[in-house]
């Protein structure tokens, strides 16, 4: 393993029952990268994370973050990661007030400088109105804004998203941007999940295309586009390609088309 490898996964496979969740996949995040899994729903990705969080025992294969193994060294490395899960909060019966009071507690925090931080972002995330509101009131993107904020308080060294863009709004889409490039220029590194081209494409350093358990594309969007055989393509041409659906994709359209013309007549 080089140093500068916080993640690395080698042929990792996770089964539940016939369903091969995870089926050999490989790859590595290194320092200071933003890493992206781009996969359609029921990819695999969600369960990828899992495993490095050590939340799910894999079948067969390796992993390493911070070269430690998720399945031994849990604790240590949920010391240094910040994760945003795909579901919305679970403290729903908690105001963010005590959100972040909680997290300043169970990480060791200052208590008065993480709250004073924490309002500092709810102001950014135009959500401190809500700040004694109870969690449960709140809407799915609000949820979204104070999982991001309670991943981040404790400075983590890496961030962990699943899908964590998908219910925000854009001015809040782009203070989250914002949010992981200052991580990754203190030295930080982000590994998230995304069914959303545009969002892979803004925020990635490198992307991993996942489908159906397997990586069928790995590296920048230029890279990708070789592998896909397809120069200066967009990366969602690129995607089609190196998920095998480019050909369905027509063949849809082409009956609509049809079926189109049909109904105009
Ligand atoms: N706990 C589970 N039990 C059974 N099947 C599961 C479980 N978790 C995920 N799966 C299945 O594994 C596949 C991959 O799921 P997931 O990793 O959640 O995909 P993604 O996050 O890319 O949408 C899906 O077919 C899903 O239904
Ligand atoms: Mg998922």
């Amino acid at each position: 393993m080089s140093n500068n490898e916080i993640i690395s996964v080698k042929s990792l496979k996770k089964f539940f029952g016939d369903v091969k969740a995870v089926n050999g996949i490989s790859f590595t995040v290194n320092q200071g990268e933003v890493f992206g899994l781009l996969g359609p729903n029921g990819a695999g990705k969600t369960t990828t994370i899992k495993l490095l969080l050590g939340l799910l025992e894999p079948n067969e294969g390796e992993m390493r973050v911070f070269g430690l193994n998720p399945e031994r060294n849990e604790v240590e490395i949920k010391r240094r990661i910040g994760y945003v899960s795909e579901e919305p909060l679970i403290f729903k019966s908690l105001t963010p007030k005590d959100l972040f009071n909680f997290v300043a507690s169970i990480r060791g925090l200052d208590e008065i400088n993480t709250t004073n931080l924490a309002k500092e972002y709810l102001e950014n995330l135009d959500a401190i109105e809500y700040y004694d509101q109870l969690i449960a009131t709140l809407s799915h993107g609000n949820k979204q804004k104070l999982q991001i904020i309670a991943a981040i308080l404790h400075e983590p060294d890496l961030l962990i998203l699943d899908e964590p863009i998908a219910g925000l709004d854009a001015k809040s889409v782009r203070v989250v941007k914002s949010l992981l490039e200052l991580h990754t220029q203190r030295g930080g590194t982000v590994l998230f999940s995304t069914h959303i081209m545009e969002i892979a494409q803004d925020l990635c350093d490198r992307i991993g295309i996942i489908n159906r358990g397997q990586m069928v594309g790995i590296g920048t969007i230029e890279e990708l586009r070789r592998q896909a055989n397809k120069v200066g393509a967009s990366l969602e041409d690129v995607f089609l390609r190196l998920t095998e659906q480019d050909t369905s994709v027509n063949e849809i359209i082409q009956k609509l088309r049809a079926s189109f013309k049909v109904k105009n007549l």
